[in-house]
């Protein structure tokens, strides 16, 4: 039978645009509107420049749009007219009042829950898609249903994609995760939700709890993934100390299946928008429900990372004679991680500004963030972008490769450093090269974990 439901998504990010794609791609039946306050963003959405980069993404937009997809900026049109509503507007760290640079702001929320309120005319299942403190489902349902004549069924449903493998994460999830309320209608919003994505994804792969588990499950799932970057970027620390080397440390700790070799490559340190925001996030409710040595635990996941970012520019400068003002220094890569144009909290931001500080000349280079980086870094004196990583090392004293972008394992490094001033330097942040034959090149070449080469 064919599945027929009117779903709309307010929020068209990165989270928002791939999954209704992959939504409209599997259930043809479904009618589904993602609407955003953002026209620029609705813009880009409706033309052949989407504003994420992801691969497949394209070609999913291309074959739904127009069909059974549509990108508007009709926020209350879209409530009015849908019984489905997700949700996956940005949730960003409060930077104000009590919970400052640790708690999630809500009042976005808030002012959507009080939209619909005021909007909806008929009964409405919730989807929060965005990533939120435990409870929030609970008192948005309280902000929608006191004293409304219509019933509002607010479900947990987070996202666990990762960007760069968004649509892949999302054709095969590990699990798809949906807490509600064990009362008759929270069972009955739950199955319809069920409904939709057994469309494509297997039964036992589709875990329901109550709310709260799924809201918690989801901070937690981040928390323990950045954990294990935090992990083997303190032992990576540990490798250059002694003479071990991180990888091989990592390949043979992660060979126990209990453990598991995923998520193990040391690295200049996690970035992105979620897992500084979400640790954070459950480090306050810990804090919140006086757990404080739990809230010190999780926090120094964050800590570490911190460290690790400063750690490797900070070496950076040292072995570079503590000096980089006037020298041109060459970032090969910007987004927080390869295959996305996101550079929200990528560890290049750190090492930029730190540079910059220095009075270092920066070139630029990422084969798809550097107009996100320039909005980001505010296009300033003294940095240039170029995508082209030949012109962009000519006459530099160092390459620092920041982000694991396939193409930078395969550059012609005997032309890179034909084209340098000597000595050159080499910094890989994701150990990603051929470190020997770079060294043999001519280069000092610096890894994470990993004894220097040094000429
Ligand atoms: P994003 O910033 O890319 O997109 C959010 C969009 O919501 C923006 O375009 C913004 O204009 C829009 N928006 C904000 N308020 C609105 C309103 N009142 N009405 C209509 N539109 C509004 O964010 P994102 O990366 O897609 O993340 C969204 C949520 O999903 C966050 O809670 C995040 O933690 C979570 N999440 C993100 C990822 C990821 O990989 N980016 C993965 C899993 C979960
Ligand atoms: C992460 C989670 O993997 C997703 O499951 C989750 O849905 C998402 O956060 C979210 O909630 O936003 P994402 O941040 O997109 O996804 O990307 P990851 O692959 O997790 O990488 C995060 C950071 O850790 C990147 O900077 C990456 O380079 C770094 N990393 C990852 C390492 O340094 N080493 C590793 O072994 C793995």
């Amino acid at each position: 039978m064919a599945l027929q439901k009117k779903i709309a998504c307010i929020g068209a990010g990165y989270v928002g645009g791939p999954t209704m794609a992959v939504i409209a791609k599997k259930c043809p039946d479904c009618l589904i509107t993602i609407v955003d306050i953002n026209q620029e963003r609705i813009k880009s959405w409706n033309s052949e420049t989407l504003p994420v980069y992801e691969p497949g993404l394209n070609e999913i937009v291309k074959e739904v749009r127009g069909k059974n997809l549509f990108f508007s900026t009709e926020v209350e049109k879209a409530v009015l007219e849908n019984d489905i509503l997700f949700i996956a507007v940005n949730t960003p760290t409060k930077d104000y009042g009590v919970g400052k640079n640790m708690a999630a702001d809500l009042q976005y929320w808030e002012i959507i829950a009080r939209q619909i309120r005021k909007v909806a005319q008929s009964d409405k299942i919730i989807v929060e898609k965005s990533t939120l403190p435990v409870k929030t489902a609970e008192a948005m349902e309280t902000i929608l249903n006191t004293g409304s004549t219509i019933h509002f069924e607010v479900l947990s449903n987070p996202e666990f994609l990762a960007e760069g493998s968004a649509i892949r994460d999302l054709l095969e999830p590990d699990r798809v995760l949906i807490g509600s309320r064990e009362t008759a209608s929270g069972q009955k919003a739950r199955n319809e939700l069920v409904e939709i994505y057994r469309a494509w994804v297997p039964e036992d792969k589709i875990i329901t709890t109550n709310t709260f588990s799924s809201e918690l499950s989801k901070l937690v799932s981040n928390a323990f993934l950045a954990q294990r970057v935090s992990s083997i970027n303190a032992i990576s620390a540990v490798c250059e100390a002694t003479g071990a080397d991180v990888h091989e440390v990592a390949k043979a700790v992660g060979a126990d299946s209990r453990i598991g070799n995923k998520f193990l490559n040391a690295s200049v340190g996690f970035g992105g928008s979620c897992f500084r925001k979400d640790i954070y996030n459950l480090v306050y409710i810990c804090r919140m429900y006086h757990l404080p040595e739990i809230a010190t635990y999780f926090e120094n996941i964050i800590n570490l990372n911190n460290y690790q970012q400063q750690r490797f520019v900070d070496n950076v400068i040292k072995s570079m004679f503590n000096t980089v003002a006037g020298r041109k220094i060459c970032i090969f890569g910007c987004a927080f991680k390869a295959n996305t144009n996101d550079v929200r909290d990528s560890p290049a931001l750190t090492v930029a500004r730190t540079l910059m500080s220095e009075k270092a000349n920066l070139v630029i280079s990422d084969p798809k963030a550097l107009e996100n980086m320039k909005s980001e870094l505010g296009d300033p004196k003294n940095v240039q972008f170029i995508e082209d990583p030949y012109q962009a090392a000519k006459d530099s004293h160092a390459i620092l490769i920041i982000t694991e972008w396939e193409l930078y394992g395969k550059l012609d490094y005997q032309t890179l450093y034909d084209s340098m001033i000597k000595p050159a330097y080499l910094f890989d942040g994701r150990n990603i090269i051929n470190r020997k034959s770079c060294y043999d090149i001519g280069f000092n070449v610096y890894s994470i974990g990993k004894e220097s080469l040094i000429h």
